[in-house]
């Protein structure tokens, strides 16, 4: 089996898919804070080695989904900026840790873009565009059936791009990025309401607390409705450049589709003949790319299976 993991800010999630493409493991952990550790990471990853072992089945590799800028070839995070996460040696210090197995570290918006496009609500479609609903905000670009990394391998960094409004700071250390706009704490913002008020830090919970609000509160579905304007303009522009046939919304943005969708489907629809859906495979799009990314090197030969 290939297993793929992801740490973000607020869970943990754990894929692991056989040759085949089945899911033999799927399993999330909430995180109380953004400070997530590698340590988190390693007993996740312990966990679900000894599951799968316990189940009869031999892992061939690990991906690590990060919410950062990744060197492809080492593994090192360049820059995760909502972890504080600054030039790690992630993939060494795993590799050290688990001893024998392939570890590689990748894009947590790239790998869900790969997940929905071979299992999700991108199945079918040659050209993806993927966006995570997390505290960060990034892209995942598939073109022609493949994913597209760019010249420098950050295609898809849309979360820094200055779409948002000005002044307002950013983890990069920059300010007015869109990720201030449509990330996880511009929609606490926007809605005035807390990760301790909703009793979660998972954007799925999060997100799902301010829908079940927004019928009747009308500031909460103001602010809602605020924030899917700010989704809609940069949304509008990333279909504008590559015209994908759709665009897949993930994390938070997926239970508050019913008021995000009006809204982004409008600005869309002017500019191009992108589809917008939710994602559906929810906080383990990325862990399942990851998985996914596992069985690619295995088919590829470029993954020794001794
Ligand atoms: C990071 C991206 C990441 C996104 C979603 C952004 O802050 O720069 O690399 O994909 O957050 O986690
Ligand atoms: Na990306
Ligand atoms: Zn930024």
């Amino acid at each position: 089996v290939g297993l793929g993991l992801e740490v973000n800010v607020g869970y943990l999630a754990a894929t692991a898919l056989d040759l085949s493409g089945r899911v033999v493991l799927s399993s999330q952990v909430p995180l109380e804070s953004d400070r997530a550790g590698l340590d988190g990471v390693l007993a996740l990853a312990e966990d679900s080695l000894a599951r799968l072992t316990a189940d009869g089945h031999r892992v061939l590799g690990l991906t690590l989904a990060v919410p950062g800028q990744v060197e492809l070839d080492t593994g090192r995070v360049i820059e995760a900026p909502n972890l504080h996460w600054h030039d790690r040696d992630v993939a060494a210090d795993l590799d050290h840790a688990l001893g024998e197995l392939t570890v590689r570290v990748d894009n947590d918006a790239n790998c869900a873009a790969a997940g929905e496009a071979a299992f999700g609500a991108g199945r079918g479609c040659s050209d993806l565009l993927y966006l995570t609903g997390t505290v960060g905000v990034g892209a995942g670009v598939v073109v022609a059936g493949e994913l597209r990394r760019g010249a420098h391998g950050l295609a898809g960094e849309v979360g820094h791009a200055p779409l948002g409004a000005a002044g307002a700071p950013c983890a990069c250390g920059r300010t007015g990025c869109w990720e201030t706009a449509v990330g996880l704490l511009a929609l606490l913002r926007e809605t005035g309401t807390s990760f301790a008020e909703l009793g979660s830090h998972d954007p799925v919970t999060v997100a799902s607390r301010i829908a079940e609000r927004c019928p009747d509160d009308e500031p909460v579905r103001a602010g809602v409705l605020r924030f899917g304007r700010s989704l809609a303009t940069g949304l509008a522009v990333l279909a504008a450049t590559l015209d994908p046939e759709v665009i897949v919304l993930g994390g938070s943005f997926v239970p508050l589709g019913d008021w995000l969708l009006p809204v982004v489907d409008e600005q869309v629809a002017a500019v191009s003949s992108s589809r917008v859906a939710l994602s559906t495979l929810g906080l383990h799009a990325a862990s399942t790319g990851a998985a996914a990314a596992v069985l690619g090197e295995v088919y590829a030969g470029t993954l020794a299976l001794a």
